[in-house]
């Protein structure tokens, strides 16, 4: 099959397009088509070897694809031959930057009608990550207010749709007019455009917007010095929700900047949660049941064929991609 793989940590060179042995259905898996495999920014840092839990090259990049079952393996039940599916992995395993992935059936959902499969392939990692922080940890709730950091990522402009669509005001913060106005689109009340507000300006702004009591939700995206807007961002008893790091620079906290308002930090990190029992299936089924009944649209902006997955992290690392960044196989 064709594949992309990482002979060795470095640039997006280093994203070589390749023939490789055809992988087969193991006990408990299902062998996919792939039609799409999302682009992530732990993608990048994998093969840059900055990633905290990459294995060694060779690999294959990607944890999370959609397409169609071609083979179901021993003990497997719930899939037949021609189902379209999405399915998440870990970094390094199986790898969707590929045409075919043999994948684990407990992290496999069949899809709905109504529900492409580019957009499927967006879902497991920066949807279900927004779904869950907002719903299972901040446990959000209509008349709340929920700062993004980010608000144009993948992973932001799906958590403005799942929070406007729980009846929260949702203050968008991201990095330029462009992306704000996009967010506004998304669903964002208010926005905060932090090549405006830079640096605690954006705080300012955002307590200016909030009356000075802050926000019950903050999600942060971003991590490092972000870390701190979010927690000055909150709200008394709000919760702050720390699942990114994109500078890996480090995060410094002053244990007064949330102790006085009994403000709760959550975080979140995926691999983590499912190694440590939490089933996403049912989460998973929702959500491409709600964009295939036309409650949330998965913006994917940018698509690039599998050979040119070198150009996708580009796009990604250059900070400018608005939504998600998706693979097709074609
Ligand atoms: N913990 C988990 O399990 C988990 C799961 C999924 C994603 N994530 C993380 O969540 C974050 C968002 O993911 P994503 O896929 O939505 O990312 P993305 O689409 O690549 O967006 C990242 C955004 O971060 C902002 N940013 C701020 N400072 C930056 C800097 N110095 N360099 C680059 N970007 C900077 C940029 O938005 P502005 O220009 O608007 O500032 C950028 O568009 C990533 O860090 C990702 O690794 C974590």
């Amino acid at each position: 099959m064709r594949a992309v793989r990482i002979e060795e940590f470095g640039g997006p060179e280093v994203l070589v397009p390749s023939e490789v042995p055809d992988p087969v259905a193991g006990p408990g898996q299902v062998l996919v088509r792939l039609a799409a495999a999302g682009v992530n920014r732990a993608d990048a840092l994998l093969r840059s070897g900055r990633y905290h839990r990459a294995g060694r090259p060779p690999l294959i990049p990607g944890v999370e694809g959609a397409g169609t079952v071609l083979a179901v393996g021993a003990g497997v039940t719930g899939f037949e031959v021609g189902d379209r599916v999405l399915a998440m992995g870990e970094a390094g395993r199986p790898g969707f930057y590929a045409e075919l992935a043999a994948v684990d059936a407990d992290r496999a959902v069949v899809l709905p009608d109504g529900i492409d499969l580019t957009s499927a392939a967006a879902l497991p990692s920066a949807w279900f990550s927004a779904w869950y922080c907002l719903h299972r940890l901040a446990r959000i709730g209509a008349g709340q207010t929920v700062v993004v950091q980010a608000a144009a990522s993948g992973v932001g402009s799906a958590a403005v749709q799942i929070a406007a669509a729980a009846g929260a005001r949702v203050i968008a913060v991201a990095g330029s007019a462009e992306k704000t106005a996009w967010a506004a689109g998304l669903g964002a009340h208010d926005t905060v455009d932090t090549s405006v507000y830079a640096g605690d300006a954006a705080v300012d702004e955002v307590l200016r917007l909030t009356d000075g009591r802050g926000a019950e939700v903050v999600l942060d995206l971003v991590g490092g010095p972000v870390f701190t807007h979010s927690l000055h961002e909150a709200a008394p008893l709000g919760r702050v929700i720390a699942m990114a790091n994109v500078t890996l620079t480090p995060s410094t906290v002053d244990t007064r900047d949330f102790y006085p308002k009994n403000v709760t930090i959550h975080g979140f990190q995926l691999t983590n949660l499912l190694e440590n029992g939490y089933d996403p299936r049912p989460d998973l089924r929702e959500l491409a049941e709600a964009v295939a009944a036309g409650r949330f649209r998965v913006p994917v902006r940018s698509t690039f064929p599998l050979e040119h997955a070198a150009d996708a992290h580009r796009r990604l690392e250059q900070r400018e991609n608005k939504g998600k960044v998706v693979l097709v196989m074609e």
